[in-house]
């Protein structure tokens, strides 16, 4: 009967350290999604070059979807019982057009690569409302790359 205890109190702990692992993650997402929101603001009114004028339009249109990202997670993080975070990851800048561009594409694989790990998490402890706000996200990210990408003749 001990045995048969222990097992059961296993199981509960199991569960609580799996909410807690993906709090913790959602945690990070959020912090990269302010990230994206303060890069997209300034970039879109910084990027120079007429080249460079549909995707700065186009980022302005990122900022925004950033932002709601920003609000669906933390309002997740919520749900779950966390604390969603107030720091940024921090941002970066370049005076260089291209360079920001770059930089874009980077932090949008960067953030597609965490949610595909956190969707993972997420199935993985029957939270399918959660996964489904985050697919919903994902896709919009793939977007970001692929804008980021013909911006940058990729
Ligand atoms: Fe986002
Ligand atoms: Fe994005």
């Amino acid at each position: 009967m001990p045995n048969s205890n222990y097992e059961a109190a296993d199981v509960g702990e199991g569960s609580s350290s799996s909410k807690d692992e993906i709090i913790k993650g959602l945690n990070e997402d959020l912090a990269r999604e302010y990230k994206a929101i303060i890069q997209y603001v300034v970039y879109s009114s910084t990027l120079k070059g007429a080249e460079y004028s549909d995707i700065a339009e186009q980022l302005k249109k990122h900022a925004s979807q950033e932002l709601a990202h920003a609000l669906e997670v933390s309002r997740q993080i919520d749900y779950l019982g966390g604390d969603p975070t107030m720091k940024s990851k921090e941002a970066e800048y370049s005076k260089d057009s291209k360079t920001m561009l770059e930089m874009d594409l980077k932090a949008e694989q960067e953030t597609i690569k965490n949610y595909r790990e956190r969707i993972r998490q997420a199935e993985r402890s029957g939270e399918f409302a959660l996964s489904e706000a985050l697919r919903d996200i994902i896709r919009q990210e793939q977007d970001h790359e692929i804008d980021l990408k013909d911006a940058l003749g990729l």
